[in-house]
Parts: C-alpha cells; structure tokens; sequence
C-alpha cells in the first residue's frame, strides 16, 4: 500500500521518526517521505546519514498550522510523531507542552482535513491513560483530538487512528543507558525509586511494526497497542550489573509504580487479535458493535492491561541478553 505512496512523518528527525523512514525506504517503493520538524540541524545530519531522492525535508512547526497545510500538500499518509515528552519538562513547562502536544495535534488535525490526507497515525503513550502528569494530560488530549476527528471528516474520507506504546527500550535519556552510565562509572548501588515497579518493554522495531499495521488495517477510530512483555526495574538493574546493590530513592512525582495501556473501562471496548489489542472509539456506538460483533477476540470480565498484570515476563537473563544488545536511539 507504500508503493508510490508520499508520506509525511511529523518529528521526523526524532528516534521513532528517523526509524520508521530507514524501515519505509528498506521495504517499500515510496515516491517520497517527507521529513517535518524544526531543527535545521538535525535535518543537515538526517541527510547526511541518509542519502535518498525519496527523502524530503519540511523545516516546520506543529503549533503554525499554515505551515502544515503547505506541508500536507499532496500527502497520502501523515505519522504524526511530533511531540514534547520529557516528563519533567512538560511538568514545569505546561503551556509549552499543551501548546505543542494539544495545539499541535488539532492543527494536524484541520491539515490533514483540509489537505485530503487517507489516514493520519498518531503515536501516543502508556502515560496517557489514567495521567498523573502533564506529559500524559496533553497526550490524552490529543488522542481524544484524533479519534474525534474521525466523526466530523465527514465525505472527505480521511481517517484518523492512535498506535500507543510504553517507553521505548535503549531511547535516549532511558533507563538502560542511565545505569549502564552509572555501572561504567565504577558504580556498585543502582538508583530504584522503588523496589516493586514494573514497566512494559517495547523496542523501537516493535513500534514501527505496529504503526505499519495500523496504517494497514485502521478504518477510523481506533487505538492500537502492542502485547509486549513486562519486567521487574530491579531485574532489570541486575541483568546490567548481577551483584549490584539497591539505593532506594522513593517514587518521583508523576511517576507511577506500574504502567497502564488498557483500562477494565476500556477492555469493553477492545478486542485482541495475535499481536495486538485494539481499542474501537466509543463515539461511533454503531459502528463499534459491528466491528465488536465481527473480529478479534472478546475479553474476560475485568480485563486490564498493565505491566503489573501482564502475563508475559522478561527474566533476568533475557534482559541482559536484550540490553548487551541494544541500540541506543
Ligand atoms: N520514545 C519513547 O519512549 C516513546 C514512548 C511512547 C510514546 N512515544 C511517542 O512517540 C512519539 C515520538 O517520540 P520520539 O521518541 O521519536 O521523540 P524524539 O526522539 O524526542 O523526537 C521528537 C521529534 O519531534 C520534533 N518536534 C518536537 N517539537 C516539535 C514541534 N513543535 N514541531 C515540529 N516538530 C517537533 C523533534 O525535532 P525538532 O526538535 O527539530 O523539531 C523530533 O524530530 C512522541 O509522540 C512520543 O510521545 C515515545
């Protein structure tokens, strides 16, 4: 469905952004992709690291929606990575974080609308459900934005869909890198903030996978979200350093201790296929029993999906196997 196709991805210099070009370029005969962000810089190095006539750079910003309907211009499918996420930031920078995640996300929104775009992928984040910080607040904004969309496209046709995900293993400012910092600095007693936390492992391949299939099979409305395994953070300390002690540093404000990708509210609305859960949007009521009615698999009373709930696990040794492999991104 890529042959041909001219594909814009928002943040397009960012580690999810630059990923999923190297995969589309690999796989597919795109006619181009077209890289939007603004950093000048970061583009020049993009372009040097990647040289391809398919590729296109759109020095832009999500909040300046004029700028976005002259990059939509002829687009079939826009990736809408674009975003501020940095817990910490957007908590001390709130207008900053919903002008762009909020703001952002509606001018994407009238663009694609005005431009005739197929389909629109929006990543979103584990943090956007049930939000205790500002990060998650604007994210789920922003889905609610992007599923709504769906009903007022009216015969125009384009559709709009979320692909969510949890942190993304090896990226930068992550865990892994973090102690494997502190380890190659000589130190013995890995920071936790608390000794029951659990969190979701996703690898940026596995993201782009997902995203491939929502650009797939998404009719409109839709929330994708990986199955992936979960793991223990201090399973996760010892796999870097097995003998390391624990300095326990007490949770963070706008941290939770386990993470949540679906709700008991939402598993009523989610059906599971092989890979994947898929959350149909409760607006389009009709809509949704059809399709409800008709693919995947029914879930059991009080379904949800959290790292601490999860029936897949990483061990010890799969971790250290995993992280003596990763990429940092
Ligand atoms: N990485 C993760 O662990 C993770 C997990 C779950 C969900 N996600 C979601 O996945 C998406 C991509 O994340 P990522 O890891 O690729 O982020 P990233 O590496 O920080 O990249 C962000 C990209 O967005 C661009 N950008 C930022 N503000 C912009 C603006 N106002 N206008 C235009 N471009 C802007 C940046 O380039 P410039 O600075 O040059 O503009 C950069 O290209 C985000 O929506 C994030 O919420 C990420």
């Amino acid at each position: 469905m890529f042959n041909g196709a001219s594909i814009l991805i928002t943040g397009g210099t960012g580690s999810f952004g630059k990923n999923c070009t190297k995969h589309l370029l690999a796989n597919y005969d795109v006619k181009k992709i077209i890289i939007f962000s603004r950093d000048e810089y970061k583009q020049f190095m993009f372009k040097q690291e990647l040289p391809d006539h398919r590729l296109r750079f759109f020095v832009g910003d999500v909040r300046d929606k004029y700028r976005l309907k002259r990059a939509f211009d002829g687009v079939d499918y826009v990736l809408h990575a674009a975003a501020m996420k940095q817990v910490p930031t957007c908590e001390y920078n709130p207008i900053e974080a919903i002008k762009t995640n909020v703001d952002g996300a509606t001018n994407v929104v009238e663009a694609a609308l005005d431009a005739g775009v197929k389909k629109v992928i929006a990543l979103s984040t584990d943090k956007a459900v049930n939000p205790i910080n500002l990060y998650g607040g604007t994210k789920l904004l922003s889905d609610k934005l992007f599923i709504a969309a769906n009903s007022y496209a009216g015969g125009k046709g384009t559709t709009f869909a979320i692909v969510r995900y949890g942190n993304v293993a090896g990226s930068r400012g992550s865990v892994i890198p973090y102690f494997q910092n502190l380890v190659k600095n000589g130190i013995r007693n890995l920071p936790i903030t608390d000794q029951r936390m659990t969190r979701f492992w996703i690898g940026i391949d596995n993201g782009i996978e997902l995203v491939m299939k929502a650009l797939e099979f998404s009719r409109g409305g839709e929330t994708f979200v990986s199955k992936i395994p979960s793991f223990k953070v201090t399973d996760l300390a010892r796999a870097i350093l097995p003998d390391c002690g624990f300095d326990e540093i007490g949770i963070r404000e706008g941290e939770k201790l386990h993470e949540i990708m679906i709700t008991k509210a939402d598993a009523k609305f989610t059906r599971e296929f092989d890979d994947y859960y898929v959350i149909y949007s409760h607006l389009d009521i009709d809509h949704v029993s059809t399709v409800l009615k008709s693919s995947g698999k029914e879930l059991p009373e009080g379904f949800s999906y959290s790292s601490d709930s999860n029936t897949w696990w990483l061990g010890v040794d799969e971790l250290s196997e995993l992280c003596q492999n990763i990429k940092i991104i």
